[in-house]
């Protein structure tokens, strides 16, 4: 496996892997790699000749008060993973490496990114939709995979590779979560383990919002109370609870069974977490 942190390099090795006629997956990711990852790995080694995993602290979608400074980075541990699961690639370029010191070129997707997390979180899409295209740029994958916990991403992702006629494949992957229901998250490493069963609140009250509709309950405001209740509690702040729709991110007026979404975000303790189920 190559770790390649030069995006030159990284164009040039891409270039002699499609003159050989090779099919190319990326898997993006911020690193502090965990089963979740770990599993679009697997799912891009089955669609592809070589799978390049991206790891890149992205400081673009981090607003002025996030966990930039904060967030795991870990490079040596995600590597001895990427090895285990047969990737062929790390990419792992530094931030000047990305942007240049002038740069003052955007892309944004402003239709589903006005919703959900874009509310808190007002410039993050801006920033995983310009740094994504980045990758796309310089790995120009056939195929990349992205995990459905961050739904509403990928549904940017989606919008963005259609209205610009990007020549790549989005995958969607499921939800990878522990044992205890807790959806796999880098940011579970900033919880203790008593935290992280607390957590798993988030996830009984998605189940309790499924359960509801398959009661036959299809008022949306009916939904988002119960779980809402299900889910607060001394430690729980709840950014949103929203039903929207599964493949676009956009709030739904009516319920459309199995093609529906539970999409939450909370504050737990000092962590903000998002899940989702669809109904
Ligand atoms: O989901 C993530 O880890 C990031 O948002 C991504 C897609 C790697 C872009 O920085």
């Amino acid at each position: 496996m190559k770790i390649i942190s030069s995006p030159k390099e990284m164009k040039e090795f891409s270039a002699s892997m499609k003159a050989e006629g090779k099919k190319i997956a990326l898997v993006p990711t911020m690193g502090a790699l965990h089963n979740g990852h770990l599993s679009l790995i697997d799912i891009a080694r089955q669609n592809a000749d070589i799978v390049v995993v991206s790891i890149f602290v992205n400081p673009t979608q981090f607003g002025p008060n996030e966990d930039y400074d904060k967030y795991p980075r870990q490079l040596q541990a995600d590597a001895e993973k990427c090895e285990e699961h047969n990737a062929d690639v790390i990419f792992a370029p530094t931030p000047d490496e990305i942007y240049l010191k002038d740069a003052s070129t955007f892309v944004n997707e402003e239709q589903i990114s006005q919703h959900l997390c874009g509310k808190s979180r007002p410039k993050h899409f801006r920033g995983v939709t310009t740094v994504v295209t980045i990758l796309f740029n310089i790995v120009k994958p056939d195929v990349a995979v992205f995990g459905e916990k961050d739904a509403q991403q990928v549904s940017i992702i989606e919008r963005m590779v259609r209205d610009l006629f990007m020549d790549v494949q989005i995958i969607r992957a499921p939800i990878i979560r522990e044992e205890s229901g807790l959806a796999l998250s880098s940011r579970n490493k900033y919880m203790t383990k008593m935290e992280q069963d607390g957590a798993t609140r988030i996830r009984k009250a998605l189940l309790a919002g499924k359960e509801l509709v398959d009661t036959g309950v299809t008022n949306l405001d009916r939904i988002k109370a119960l779980v809402i209740h299900k889910v607060t509690d001394a430690k729980t702040r709840v950014i949103y609870v929203e039903v929207v729709d599964a493949k676009t991110s956009l709030p739904i007026s009516e319920l459309n069974i199995g093609k529906s979404r539970i999409s939450i975000a909370v504050w737990y303790g000092e962590t903000r977490l998002i899940d989702n189920i669809i109904i």
